[in-house]
């Protein structure tokens, strides 16, 4: 784990983002979600906040380790309109080829994918806006992409040189990225309102809701939401 004084905080923002910009998918109309890189369901996940809003909203989440992938599924067993698939997100065709996904989803309707607090995983010899493109391209239009990514932040530098200090073992990688670079891998997309901003201002009114948490100023980190337009 990295260490950074404010880690906890950082990880509930990214969840808050999570449930304002699924909240905000299923009002445009949007009833099917892929979460990519999903890790283990905890509390408000996708399926949690779509299902409560439209109980016929589908969601499948994808995750490449099986140990996550198996307990997954069993959190999700009581939920008929969820799935979990186990598969490596970098390969946009095979994860959207994958029964489990193909039982849920419709593709000729739109699809809301969800990247949340993975792609500063993800090193540019892995091409991710190349790979966003590929799911994009494979959806119909007012589909969405969501992300959240983790930026050029001092603190955040600095707390991965204080791990490596006081380990002395190199951090886990991460990839930071300024919005410039945040915005190419969305490139093709329209922005939704707020655009690429600091995390916690990430918002769309009227959802001032209870856990929008508003302290960019020690967020090291974006989220961003695009709409695949009708005529790219
Ligand atoms: C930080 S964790 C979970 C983040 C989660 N989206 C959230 O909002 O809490 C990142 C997850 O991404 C998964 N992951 C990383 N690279 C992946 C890949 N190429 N394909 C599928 N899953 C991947 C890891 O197994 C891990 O469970």
């Amino acid at each position: 784990m990295v260490c950074i004084p404010y880690l906890p905080y950082v990880v509930r923002s990214q969840r808050a983002f999570l449930r304002r910009a699924a909240q905000y998918v299923v009002e445009t109309g949007v009833r099917q979600f892929v979460d990519l890189g999903s890790g283990l369901p905890t509390a408000g996940n996708v399926h949690e906040v779509v299902q409560k809003l439209d109980p016929e909203g589908r969601v499948v989440y994808v995750d490449s380790d099986p140990v996550v992938v198996s307990e997954g599924r069993a959190m999700i067993a009581d939920s008929v309109n969820t799935a979990f698939v186990c598969a490596d997100f970098l390969r946009p065709e095979a994860v959207l080829a994958a029964p489990e996904l193909r039982a849920l989803l419709d593709l000729d309707e739109p699809v809301a994918v969800f990247m949340i607090d993975v792609l500063h995983h993800i090193s540019d010899s892995d091409n991710p806006a190349a790979v966003i493109a590929a799911y994009v391209d494979m959806m119909c239009p007012d589909s969405h992409v969501a992300l959240s990514h983790l930026g050029q932040d001092e603190a955040l530098i600095d707390g991965l040189a204080m791990f490596r200090r006081m380990y002395d073992t190199p951090p886990p990688t991460v990839h930071l990225r300024n919005s410039q670079q945040i915005a190419d891998l969305l490139a093709g997309l329209d922005l939704v309102e707020p655009g690429i901003v600091p995390l916690p201002l990430w918002h769309h009114a009227p959802h001032a809701d209870s856990d929008l948490d508003r302290k960019p100023d020690i967020f090291p980190g974006y989220a961003a939401l695009g709409r695949k337009p009708a005529f790219p």
